[in-house]
């Protein structure tokens, strides 16, 4: 029963229940990302405030641990507080005295050559703070190479809250607003079409092929299964093939996949190439970053300079941030250690893999022994027990009883990182083991 995992929840967690209470009376939800509380706010959960976090492991406010399946919003590849990475931004305060210069340094050279090594399509990029940025100046990228208006992208297809994509994410997916002040008409710009599905694609490309700039695919790999990738990568590369015939472009948004699914994300794990693409988490190390790249062709559109000398107009640039904080020293110097240990250390892949395909497959085992008929998908290092059948509560409940087993990610959904070992995977199994009687029930 929910009621009996809440108990217990609430018992372990009197500090943060006390600090929640302190948070909804300062911001609108008590939160600053409306996924970081836990849903059914009506039925008293509420979030619990961490206090420090190493490998991947993060305590609470009330000394509870837990194995971390979140990491960060999945930013946290190689675990909380990996020693190289903190050495160097403790040089980076300490030594150079420079958490925010306002103006260029060496480190964006070195974490921008770092990406060009692992990502062979990109030709030029630029720094941004946040993957909402990187995806809203690809946009504005395609749009101005391209000349043209119109953006397909997925149902579901999740690329942050800016005013272009923000479009046909949540249910009920249909020609409505995703929230309140947003202008609908931009909605006539963007259209979108089933994750997968070739024929509606190429469909949506062809009837808008006139006015089409670039089609958007964020590949969310805790949704696939992984005797499904050749259609994953087929799908992809039918895309591509039609988007060329029309001049449009596509934009792979690898804010989660990027130096996750491979060094050189989707392009290299799937075996296709991108005219533009988007980063975030993980290659800023742990502080906030975006990213956009690609074609040099295209990037060039957002070379100021021929403007500022007077040969071009403000209208012949595509003007694109980043911001005050881009390629601050601080994130540039994270992001340097951190893809560095990923260049460097090629079988993190390789054992990302190995124990996520694990995971997944004990679990599946585990489900299917017990008659409950949940498939476990995700590739690499993520997996996603299918619990689309559960109505709230229940999918609540099972949240709240593996965190209470000292288990903390987004449930269903969670993501491992190379500071996982094989015993934190097999807790994770051990306690789903101990709640399937508990939620069969509800399932069969
Ligand atoms: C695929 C994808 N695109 C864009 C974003 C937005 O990135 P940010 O939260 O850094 O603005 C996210 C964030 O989760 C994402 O998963």
């Amino acid at each position: 029963m929910l009621e009996e995992a809440l108990k217990e929840f609430f018992v372990s967690t009197p500090k943060s229940r006390q600090l929640y209470e302190r948070a909804l009376r300062l911001m609108p939800g008590g939160i600053s990302h409306n996924i970081r509380t836990w849903s059914l706010p009506s039925v008293g959960a509420y979030p619990f405030y961490v206090k420090k976090a190493k490998g991947c492991h993060i305590w609470d406010v009330d000394d509870n641990k837990y194995v971390d399946y979140w990491m960060g919003h999945m930013a946290m590849i190689l675990g909380h507080n990996p020693k190289p990475v903190v050495t160097a931004l403790q040089d980076q305060l300490t030594i150079t005295g420079g958490t925010h210069w306002g103006t260029v340094n060496e480190k964006q050279l070195e974490l921008a050559e770092l990406i060009k090594d692992m990502v062979p399509t990109i030709d030029m990029l630029r720094f941004c703070n946040t993957g909402s940025e990187a995806t809203m100046y690809a946009t504005r990228l395609a749009r101005g190479y391209t000349k043209k208006r119109i953006l397909v992208k997925e149902f579901g297809g999740w690329h942050g809250y800016n005013d272009v994509l923000n479009w046909y994410v949540n249910e009920p997916q249909e020609d409505e607003n995703e929230s309140l002040g947003q202008i609908h008409e931009l909605c006539d710009y963007v259209k979108a079409v089933p994750f997968g599905d070739i024929d509606k694609t190429i469909e949506a490309i062809r009837r808008n092929k006139n006015d089409l700039a670039a089609m958007i695919l964020d590949i969310k790999m805790h949704l696939i299964k992984e005797g499904d990738c050749p259609k994953v990568a087929k799908y992809i590369k039918a895309v591509k093939e039609e988007l060329n015939k029309y001049g449009a472009l596509l934009i792979i948004d690898e804010i989660i996949t990027g130096f996750r699914l491979a060094q050189g994300g989707v392009q290299e794990y799937f075996g296709v190439n991108a005219d533009l693409v988007t980063y975030g988490k993980i290659l800023g190390g742990g502080l906030p970053i975006g990213c956009v790249g690609g074609r040099e062709d295209i990037m060039c559109l957002a070379d100021p300079t021929e403007h500022q000398a007077g040969l071009k107009k403000k209208s012949e640039i595509v003007w694109i941030g980043g911001g005050t904080f881009s390629a601050n020293p601080v994130t540039m110097t994270a992001g340097v250690e951190t893809l560095k240990i990923l260049r460097r250390k090629k079988t993190i892949y390789d054992e990302l893999e190995i124990v996520g395909r694990r995971l997944r497959s004990k679990l599946n085992k585990i489900l299917k022994e017990t008659g409950i008929s949940i498939d476990v998908y995700g590739i690499q290092s993520a997996f996603m027990p299918d619990l689309t059948r559960l109505n709230q509560k229940s999918i609540l409940e099972w949240n709240i009883r593996l965190f209470n087993k000292g288990l903390f990610g987004r449930f269903p959904r969670g993501y491992i990182s190379s500071a996982h070992t094989r015993d934190d995977i097999e807790k994770y199994i051990t306690a789903v083991d101990e709640i399937k009687n508990e939620m069969k029930t509800k399932l069969t």
